[in-house]
């Protein structure tokens, strides 16, 4: 997507946080996985910005990572004193840039390419307003400012709750805090806000009276109130989190996949998962998975960095970990955990298992209980199994080892060395038989007992 004009993203985040009685600042907090911050950037990257400047308090050297990696630039309000004051402090970092700014908040991260979209391509309709502001509706206007607007959607005044009478205050429209106008508009308009007002601090929403007074008229666009939604406490992070959730179910329900109790199942902010796969209730996404077509994800299982082909079945409580590599077809069932670690095609593990650091052959079948011994508490090792191999229940493999193909391994072994293609290694305690001893056991004991 591209817009007609170039445009820099300025988003704020000098805000102290403070509800968030977080050492991490606030716009790191994830939502599905993801920094918040990186959230917004990510939907700004994809209409294509000239610039991103990001204006933080404190905690610079916490976000200036993330925006280094997405090519943007922290730039530092050392004082918090408004919002207005806030984008002024872009102005040296825009380095004279004349194309269209838009405004955004670090801790509003849920806000669509479509609204962006739409609040620069307002700003460029024919009748060029000064200010495009996106203003919400939320079911309880709380504290937000308010925007008094006409039915065709031109400003009349904007408000901070703290300034506004009785009668602004059951206005219902609200003022998201998102803003679009020409860089040398904003700058100009800016450098005109004054702070006497009952916060004592410079209003990013005066800009629009200034205008006014220059005879340019401001616009309000209207978003959904749940793409509006800040977080400012622990709280409205979950909040945000279940919105993103909510969305994320209803897109892989449309894209053709089956949530068995969507509610309960937790998707990241990369999940691709295809077409007729069946998620059961209570499943749970890291960040990493892929998933193809027609697989199987029963109840109960955490799946993080893990790639599923085709026609797997994983579950009821499986744990597929960073490395996993599910083949067409293969199943991974209860309590078994897989690291780092292939399943060929057809490859079964059905119960109880650790496979980690390994690569199992096609068709190959693990039993119950079975354990790649991959770590010496110093370094990690592989194991390899091959093709059409059956490992018995209960057996420890200590890597480094290699099951050769088709070879069988008898239950309840401890497999140290390699066993070749087509073996069977059985490497246990033998089993003796004494005839009649349990009988004369319990008779001797028996007799000890009577006459004690
Ligand atoms: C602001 C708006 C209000 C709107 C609300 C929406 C103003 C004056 N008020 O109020 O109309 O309804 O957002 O959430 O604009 N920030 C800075 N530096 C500052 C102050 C704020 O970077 O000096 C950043 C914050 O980190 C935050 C955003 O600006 O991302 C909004 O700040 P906040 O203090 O939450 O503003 P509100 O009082 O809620
Ligand atoms: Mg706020």
């Amino acid at each position: 997507m591209t817009t007609h004009r170039p445009f820099a993203a300025v988003i704020l985040a000098a805000g102290k946080g403070t509800r968030m009685k977080s050492d991490v600042h606030k716009v790191l907090h994830p939502i599905a996985g993801r920094a918040m911050l990186d959230h917004l950037l990510g939907v700004v990257d994809g209409l294509g910005p000239s610039k991103k400047i990001v204006v933080v308090g404190s905690g610079r050297e916490q976000v200036e990572r993330l925006v280094d990696a997405r090519a943007g630039e922290v730039v530092v309000q050392e004082q918090q004193l408004g919002t207005a004051h806030a984008v002024q402090q872009a102005e040296a970092a825009l380095g004279g840039f004349d194309g269209d700014v838009l405004i955004l908040y670090g801790d509003t991260p849920l806000v669509e390419a479509e609204t962006m979209a739409n609040m620069l391509a307002r700003l460029n309709a024919p009748d060029s307003p000064a200010v495009v502001v996106v203003g919400f509706r939320p079911s309880d206007p709380m504290a937000y400012g308010r925007i008094l607007a006409r039915d065709d959607g031109t400003i009349e005044k904007m408000v901070e709750f703290k300034d506004a009478t009785e009668e602004e205050r059951a206005v219902d429209l609200c003022n998201s805090g998102l803003m679009a106008a020409r860089a040398e508009d904003l700058f100009r308009l800016l450098g005109q806000v004054g702070n006497d007002n009952a916060a004592g601090e410079y209003y990013l929403p005066d800009i629009v009276m200034l205008a006014a007074r220059a005879g340019r008229r401001s616009v309000v666009i209207e978003a959904q109130p749940w793409e509006m939604a800040g977080v400012n406490s622990r709280a409205e992070l979950a909040l945000v989190e279940a919105v993103w959730q909510r969305r994320r179910r209803l897109k892989a329900m449309a894209d053709g996949v089956t949530l068995v109790a969507p509610d309960t199942v937790w998707f990241a902010h990369d999940t691709e998962i295809g077409r007729d796969c069946v998620v059961e209730p209570n499943v749970v996404f890291g960040p990493g998975v892929r998933i193809a077509d027609g697989v199987t994800i029963r109840a109960f299982s955490h799946i993080e960095g893990a790639d599923i082909a085709t026609g797997a079945e994983i579950g009821p409580y499986a744990r597929l970990r960073p490395g996993a590599e599910i083949g067409e077809k293969a199943k991974v069932g209860n309590f078994v955990e897989v690291k780092k670690a292939r399943l060929g095609k057809g490859a079964k593990a059905n119960h109880l298992s650790y496979i980690g650091d390994a690569d199992v052959g096609a068709a190959a079948n693990i039993g119950a209980g079975t354990i790649t011994c991959n770590y010496d508490g110093f370094f990690k090792y592989p194991t390899k199994i091959g093709e059409g191999a059956f490992i018995g229940s209960n057996t420890a493999l200590v890597a480094p080892v290699t099951v050769g193909k088709n070879a069988i391994v008898g239950a309840g072994s401890v497999v140290t060395r390699d066993v070749s293609d087509e073996a069977l290694a059985v490497a246990r305690g033998k089993q003796e038989e004494r005839p009649g001893w349990a009988a004369r056991f319990r008779s001797m004991m028996a007799a000890k007992k009577k006459a004690g």
